[in-house]
């Protein structure tokens, strides 16, 4: 199950995606905004916890840039939020980083370069490559 949120921003890119999932038989949970301007901080932390409360495997987030909700989701320990605009940075983002959180920018990326990037990030598994475990480990430990 996959995890959404949005502030105001990113409220049209995110409903874009839940029909672009939707359609593909994705499960897909809005976990808000409703289009009313809101804070991202406080959406960002809503997704990033229940990730890391294991009620989600993966989630996306979406804002104007994609950069406030990214900066707050990798306050929260355990979260590995990746900010892509590109799809080389999803599927680098999966396959080094074991990012668990997408940021987009609903302002910033055309509809659909999104839904593209958003398919390569939730296609794309870990590599599980030790070099990559190892360097993942590290950054946990940057979390003590
Ligand atoms: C809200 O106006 C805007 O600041 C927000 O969506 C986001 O772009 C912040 O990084």
């Amino acid at each position: 199950m996959i995890a959404i949120a949005s502030d105001h921003g990113g409220y049209a890119l995110k409903q874009e995606i839940i029909k672009h999932l939707t359609e593909k038989g994705v499960p897909i949970e809005d976990l808000g905004c409703g289009g009313e301007r809101v804070d991202y901080p406080d959406y960002a932390e809503k997704l990033c916890r229940a990730i890391v409360a294991g009620q989600y495997e993966r989630g996306i987030l979406c804002c104007g840039t994609g950069i406030g909700v990214s900066i707050a989701a990798n306050k929260i320990h355990g979260i590995r939020a990746a900010l892509c605009g590109d799809c080389f940075s999803a599927e680098m983002s999966r396959q080094h980083n074991d990012a668990n959180v997408l940021c987009l920018g609903g302002r910033v990326l055309g509809t659909e370069l999104a839904k593209k990037i958003v398919d390569t990030y939730l296609t794309t598994p870990f590599s599980g490559a030790e070099s990559h475990s190892r360097r993942i480990a590290k950054i946990a430990d940057l979390e003590k």
